[in-house]
């Protein structure tokens, strides 16, 4: 993915957006080779329009349209073009309530990747810190992936731990989940930037690492 200049992301998300803070404070520290293009997200009052607003990045709220869980035809058109004319390379997700399908994944092929709070492919979808608390796992984790049409279910790029401890409630387990997230997600989109993630398949292969 890497051309030896900067990556440009395009970061969407729907909540307080402390992902994409990570981000943007290991683009602005040059610990990773990319920069943060556009923010878009589907929720107007948003926490990470104002991180990004705060910190002098472009952001914008545009309408998901009709739908719950996915964008409709035209606001899927309109954020297709938005991160086109923004020149993004790499779409990151953060937060980002909806599932992207057809036109917007054609639109970016193999350059879409999330972060979800569990290690993949155990609990999928909604509030997966309480999907492992309430199944009674001992440990659990976060997983970044290549984003594809189904739900939290694209090639896995990076995996790691968290430990389920014995008081945790929803809130605290997904608050230590998210502390990893935030080390974890600019690791993975600087692997990206600088080229060095490759794919075989499903499987996902770090150069230089010990990783995959
Ligand atoms: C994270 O826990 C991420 O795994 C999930 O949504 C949450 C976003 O948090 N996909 P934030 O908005 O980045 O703080």
């Amino acid at each position: 993915m890497s051309s030896g200049k900067f990556l440009r992301l395009g970061v969407l998300g729907s909540g307080k957006g402390s992902n994409m803070v990570a981000l943007a404070e290991a683009c602005a520290a040059r610990q990773i080779p990319a920069q943060i293009a556009v923010v878009l997200a589907d929720v107007p009052d948003a926490g990470i329009l104002k991180h990004a607003c705060d910190r002098g990045l472009t952001a914008e709220y545009l309408p998901p349209g009709k739908f719950r869980t996915k964008l409709d035809e035209d606001a899927e058109r309109a954020y297709v073009a938005r991160l086109q004319s923004a020149q993004v390379d790499l779409v990151v997700l953060a937060g980002f309530m909806r599932v992207l399908k057809g036109d917007f994944l054609r639109a970016f092929p193999g350059r879409i990747v999330n972060i979800h709070p569990s290690l993949l492919p155990a609990f999928p979808g909604l509030e997966a810190w309480k999907q492992a608390l309430d199944c009674g796992v001992k440990v659990t984790g976060c997983t970044v992936h290549f984003v594809d049409a189904g739900v939290d279910s694209g090639p896995i790029i990076a995996q790691e731990t968290v430990p389920v401890l014995a008081d945790d409630t929803p809130a605290t387990l997904h608050e230590r989940i998210q502390v990893v997230e935030r080390r974890l997600y600019p690791q993975v989109v600087g692997a990206l930037a600088e080229g060095r993630i490759s794919t075989r398949g499903r499987m996902v292969v770090w150069a230089g690492t010990s990783r995959g």
